[in-house]
């Protein structure tokens, strides 16, 4: 595997959890397999569980590890082609993304969608700058319109915890107080379409998300009819992706937090989020801090997928 920013790079679903199954029998197994290579990380917005799993996943495989926030002691970076470079940006991503790539073997991407321009935003431009530009193997650490690695832990989880061999998966929108991208709901839509489970996607109207990620999902507009029977509920809040209203917050109707009365509702559902989560808005305390909860369990298998997903980059080096 070359390149990593989706869940076709790495081929079926029952792949991706076989490399995962024996990353968790034995992470140390391929200790030797990244002697000598290094991984650079590179930033471009915050990142908590993104950051230390993967840099801890880079360890157990034996790598060296740079990491880089753009933000912060470095030069800003011009993105747009053809400009005057009179303003704030001293360097630009057609020089910076080079030397980047002779400092390292493999290059971690996060940059999010800016939500101010949808077609650019669907255009995975900065990531696939690094990919064309950087000589080096690139893998997403969360693009503009999906989030592979937390997908991967995703699917990971369920397999753990599901009690029947088809779950019913409920994707849920959750209110926020801030415009969030829907690379999260996007990649959950796209790896779990590549699954058996049934599943429904449930949100207000306006809030829907791009056909090119949702697929055959059921969309339910009624978040009762959709927690019926539910065996996980994935809650997670995203902006408008509409041509019209795209990025921009609709409202925050308070009625779409998953609480306990809601979780009632289905089959004694386990409750995922990727984290970080805002409680009481999106979950109530009594819902993430109940046993149904299985959110730091599905945080700490972003560690293996970002151990198979390097393993399968290094081999191809
Ligand atoms: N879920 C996730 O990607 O968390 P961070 O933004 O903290 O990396």
């Amino acid at each position: 595997m070359r390149n990593f920013t989706k869940v076709g790079d790495i081929g079926t679903i029952q792949r991706a959890l076989d490399l995962a199954w024996d990353v968790k029998i034995n992470p140390f197994a391929d200790k030797e397999l990244g002697r000598d290579k290094t991984l650079l990380m590179i930033f471009f917005n915050s990142s908590l569980r993104t950051r230390l799993s993967t840099q801890r996943a880079a360890m157990n495989l034996g790598m060296n590890v740079i990491v880089l926030d753009i933000n912060q002691g470095a030069w800003k970076l011009e993105t747009e082609m053809g400009v005057i470079m009179d303003g704030e940006k001293p360097e630009h991503i057609m020089e910076a993304i080079p030397v980047m790539g002779t400092y390292c073997d493999i290059i971690g991407v996060r940059s999010f969608a800016n939500l101010q321009n949808r077609v650019t935003d669907y255009s995975e431009e900065i990531i696939n700058q690094f990919i064309r530009l950087s000589g080096k193997p690139v893998f997403s650490m969360e693009s503009a319109t999906r989030h592979p690695l937390q997908s991967y832990a995703d699917i990971i989880t369920i397999e753990e915890y599901k009690r029947v061999q088809k779950p019913k998966v409920v994707l849920t929108w959750a209110p926020h107080p801030r415009a969030l991208p829907q690379a999260v709901a996007n990649s959950f839509a796209e790896w779990i379409n590549a699954t058996d489970y049934e599943f429904v996607i449930t949100h207000p109207q306006g809030y829907e998300l791009s056909e090119e990620f949702t697929g055959n999902a059921k969309i339910e507009y009624d978040w009762r009819k959709a927690y019926e029977g539910a065996h996980f509920i994935y809650a997670k809040n995203w902006s408008a992706y509409s041509e019209k209203n795209y990025g921009k917050v609709l409202h925050m109707d308070r009625s779409w937090m998953v609480d306990s009365e809601k979780m009632a509702q289905t089959d004694k559902a386990f409750f995922m989020h990727c984290l970080p989560v805002r409680r009481n808005m999106i979950v109530s305390d009594d819902v993430i801090d109940s046993t149904s909860s299985i959110v730091v369990h599905q945080a700490s298998n972003r560690v293996v997928s970002a151990q198979a997903v390097l393993r399968e980059m290094l081999r191809t080096l």
